[in-house]
């Protein structure tokens, strides 16, 4: 285990099986279309690579990029987009894939913006789903785990950019953010 992380939430193998139940019921809802699986970068990297080869069904890939939180900060700062919003959706089955539905910010900004595009059907996935922390009214329709508020990191998660290469879903000891 990595000296900065307190314990393991979540180990690989509990990942992996969840990713591949989540799989399992993404690909009986969208059975007969071709969704846009929809990457929310960075930190949904890890996540949709590991759940779009759990769905057996044709489908195209996108991402956009989006930063809600600051360097060296655990508290969410402005939702800042790092790129252009080019994605279009239009008539078209969207799984947007996210690895933390936290305060809901993030998630309630990108499926306002999708859902004016008129896509044919518009679902959210998310691998960990944050409900204490909620400020804004968004649920997912996909979530591999609901959990407390700790500040997780791992599998595609960060804290300062690092440890999202950790195999695993662990909690951050608060010495390394509280100095
Ligand atoms: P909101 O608050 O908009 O935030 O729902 C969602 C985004 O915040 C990040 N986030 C976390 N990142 N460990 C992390 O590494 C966490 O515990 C955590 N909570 C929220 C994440 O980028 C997510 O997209
Ligand atoms: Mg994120």
């Amino acid at each position: 285990m990595h000296k900065d992380v307190d314990y393991i939430m979540f180990t690989k193998e509990q990942l992996q099986a969840r990713v591949h139940a989540l799989g399992a019921a993404i690909e009986t809802d969208f059975a007969g279309k071709c969704p846009v699986i929809l990457c929310i970068m960075k930190g949904s990297l890890v996540f949709t690579a590991d759940l779009m080869r759990e769905i057996n069904l044709p489908c195209t890939l996108e991402s956009i990029s989006l930063s809600s939180y600051r360097s060296m900060a655990t508290r969410p700062g402005e939702l800042t987009m790092t790129q252009p919003f080019e994605v279009d959706v239009t008539d078209r089955d969207v799984l947007v894939v996210e690895d933390i539905l936290d305060t809901g910010k993030t998630l309630s900004f990108v499926m306002n913006l999708l859902g004016k595009q008129a896509p044919a059907s518009l679902k959210l996935a998310v691998l960990l789903d944050k409900p204490s922390r909620r400020i804004t009214d968004i649920s997912a329709d996909y979530v591999g785990f609901t959990i407390p508020d700790a500040f997780v990191v791992g599998y595609g998660l960060d804290f300062d950019q690092k440890y999202r290469n950790l195999p695993y879903i662990g909690v951050l000891k608060p010495s390394v953010y509280s100095v």
